[in-house]
């Protein structure tokens, strides 16, 4: 039986909780009685959340802006002093800039990586040690289906997201030894302050209460990747498997020309 968290088993830990997915799943945690902290370099739009009633949990502001090592390992500690080490973590901070070959910037190449592999890494460190000295916790970390296979325009999202993915499931052989349940989170299309800015076609969008949702109950059980809207990523899935020339073509034709 692997670790599922409950209220008193200690707090519950959300980066990239400002907006968007993360701060609908602090609600989700918080209406089930959760003590959940949440971080995000926005300290108002933290304490907005805060100040929501959301059933018997409560929600705890912990500015944090997730490319700071120091600062990230600091926010354990903190959290561990007030409330016991967490009981649960979700590194969903991240950030998305489209990026074809030939227009990649070093300066946006460096963006995407410091926020959605050195952030994931700067605070799955300190919590796995937070979590090795109570013996017990679970981690979520949201990737992305775009980390599956290489899409169009994504060249810089992709290679963070498909990071993420293999890292987890490495974490995995020797997490499980220690007790601890690690997660990855695969979303498609999740309409959030992330996505508005997109331009291009989003099959299968679903509102960000829908996906915290989706978390949420895939967090409470054992499988090792929790993956929606499963028509659009069980597509990618398959079109995965196919050899390259089928792979580049399926692709290509579902992007409209990539
Ligand atoms: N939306 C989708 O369709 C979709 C699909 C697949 C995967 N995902 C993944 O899901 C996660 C959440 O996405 P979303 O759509 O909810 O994005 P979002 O609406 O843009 O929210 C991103 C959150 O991350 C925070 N953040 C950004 N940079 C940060 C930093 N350096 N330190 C701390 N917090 C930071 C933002 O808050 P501040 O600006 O206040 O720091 C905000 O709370 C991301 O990892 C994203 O890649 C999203």
């Amino acid at each position: 039986m692997t670790f599922t968290a409950k209220p008193t088993d200690g707090p519950v830990w959300i980066t990239g909780a400002s907006e968007g997915i993360g701060a609908h799943l602090a609600r989700e945690f918080s209406k089930e009685g959760f003590t959940v902290y949440v971080s995000a370099r926005t300290t108002e739009k933290l304490e907005a959340l805060s100040a929501e009633n959301n059933g018997s949990g409560k929600i705890v502001p912990l500015t944090l802006d997730v490319t700071d090592r120091d600062k990230a390992a600091e926010a354990v500690a903190l959290m561990e002093k007030e409330a016991g080490p967490p009981a649960a973590v979700v590194l969903n901070a991240g950030t998305f800039k489209p990026q074809r070959a030939g227009e990649i910037t070093f300066d946006a190449l460096d963006l995407v990586r410091d926020v959605n592999v050195g952030g994931v890494l700067n605070c799955l460190l300190p919590a796995i040690d937070a979590m090795k000295r109570s013996e017990k916790g679970q981690i979520a970390v949201v990737a992305s289906c775009a980390g599956y296979g290489g899409l169009p325009n994504n060249a810089s999202y992709g290679l963070t997201k498909a990071g993420l993915i293999n890292m987890c499931e490495s974490m995995k052989f020797d997490l499980d030894r220690m007790g601890i349940k690690i997660q990855v989170v695969t979303p498609g299309f999740v309409d959030t302050p992330l996505t508005e800015k997109n331009e291009f076609p989003m099959p299968f969008l679903i509102e960000g209460e829908e996906a915290a949702r989706r978390i949420y109950d895939g967090m409470r059980s054992d499988g090792f990747e929790i993956t929606f809207p499963k028509r659009l990523t069980y597509i990618l899935k398959f079109i995965n498997l196919l050899p390259y020339p089928l792979y580049f073509w399926a692709t290509k034709m579902a992007t409209k020309g990539g």
